[in-house]
């Protein structure tokens, strides 16, 4: 495939392959971590000029295990938010062995709109997370009931699972007694990274579906290790080898309703990532989009990225679609190394380097 940055001639009508620009309607992130204090007001223009919406991820130091916490939380996101930026943030409840059905009921009438499973220890935040799904079953009963949408980190915990199976483990052992017990609780399959789970989603049934990550549909494990150890391609669910990443890209740019966009993007302190012990999270809420269409180009699929980008999610969360657009031209540029993050310092995924497509103000 050629870039091209001509503006298309009238006698060869322009193909979504070698238009120099593309538009679409304003999509929005269906799974993001917007952090805190001043880490979140650093990093929240970039997702605001990019996405409508966004599906904030509560995993907080105190995690967000009830609606006031939800709404309070989204009451000091909007404070942050930059005046002129039209952004609304959707607001998540932290699932916890405890979390009672009447605080569900409680969630679901101060308008949250989903509730995130992390099995416990499995990420970033995630001590406090559930430790035996068993014991939330009245909390999933509330939510099938009310019409809240269960978000899952799907990885299993155990020690004794090799850390590239532990979402293939997750499948077997949690999503599909899940399904069976809840068959029409909504349930999303976050940030799905390998082959077994984009088979698992397409042949789930309606009320199932994944997000996907930019960084997953762009890179295979080979990444972490290239030249040396890259502790900014470090993630969990962990990046795969190559035929996962072709599954996901397969998936992705299939046109199925039951796959969208979700960052996750995950910002830390370079400080930290660049660590002995370095924390798992990939920012890239900067290029977002530019990042997705680099992948969908690749895969020559860029008629592709509105449905994933725009359509699906709100479908599937029965949330109407955006009205307006957005518009990215091949136009390329370098990416910055560093951002300020607070009083640390924030580099991006793919800092450094250049991007094919750039989002147009
Ligand atoms: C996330 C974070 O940093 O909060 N990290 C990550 O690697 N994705 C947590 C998560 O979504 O697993
Ligand atoms: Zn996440």
């Amino acid at each position: 495939m050629t870039a091209s940055t001509a503006a298309p001639s009238t006698a060869a009508p322009a193909t979504a392959a070698t238009a120099a620009t593309l538009t679409l309607t304003r999509p929005d992130d269906w799974h993001l971590h917007l952090r805190d204090g001043a880490a979140m007001a650093a990093v929240l223009p970039y997702t605001a000029r990019q996405f409508a919406r966004a599906i904030v991820m509560p995993n907080l130091k105190a995690p967000v295990t009830t609606a006031a916490a939800a709404l309070a939380y989204r009451d000091r996101i909007l404070a942050a938010l930059p005046v002129g930026l039209d952004f609304t943030p959707l607001m998540t409840l932290y699932l916890t062995d405890r979390l009672a059905a009447e605080e569900v009921d409680r969630a679901k009438a101060a308008g949250v709109v989903a509730v995130k499973l992390y099995p416990a220890g499995a990420t970033t935040h995630s001590d406090a997370g559930v430790t035996d799904i068993r014991k939330c079953y009245p909390a999933l009963e509330a939510m099938q009931r009310a019409g809240l949408l269960l978000l899952v980190h799907g990885e299993v915990t155990d020690p004794a699972v090799d850390l590239f199976d532990r979402e293939a483990v997750f499948i077997d052992q949690v999503m599909v007694p899940l399904r069976r017990d809840f068959p029409a609780l909504r349930v999303v399959f976050e940030h799905i990274t390998t082959r077994e789970a984009a088979q698992y989603v397409a042949g789930a049934g309606a009320h199932t579906a994944a997000t996907i990550t930019a960084h997953h549909l762009l890179f295979n494990r080979n990444a972490i290790f290239l030249g040396g150890l890259r502790p900014h391609y470090y993630c969990l669910p962990v990046l795969k080898r190559e035929s996962h990443r072709q599954a996901l890209v397969a998936a992705a740019t299939s046109g199925s309703d039951r796959f969208f966009l979700g960052t996750d993007s995950a910002p830390h302190a370079a400080a930290l990532k660049e660590a002995s012990v370095c924390g798992a999270g990939c920012f890239t809420a900067l290029s977002a989009l530019e990042l997705y269409a680099q992948a969908f180009d690749a895969a020559g699929a860029l008629d592709k990225l509105q449905g994933f980008a725009s359509h699906h999610g709100p479908d599937f969360y029965g949330l109407p679609r955006n009205t307006g657009t957005v518009t990215l031209a091949r136009q390329p540029w370098v990416l910055p190394e560093a951002l300020p993050f607070g009083e640390a310092q924030l580099r991006p995924l793919c800092g450094g380097e250049t991007l094919a497509w750039r989002q147009q103000d």
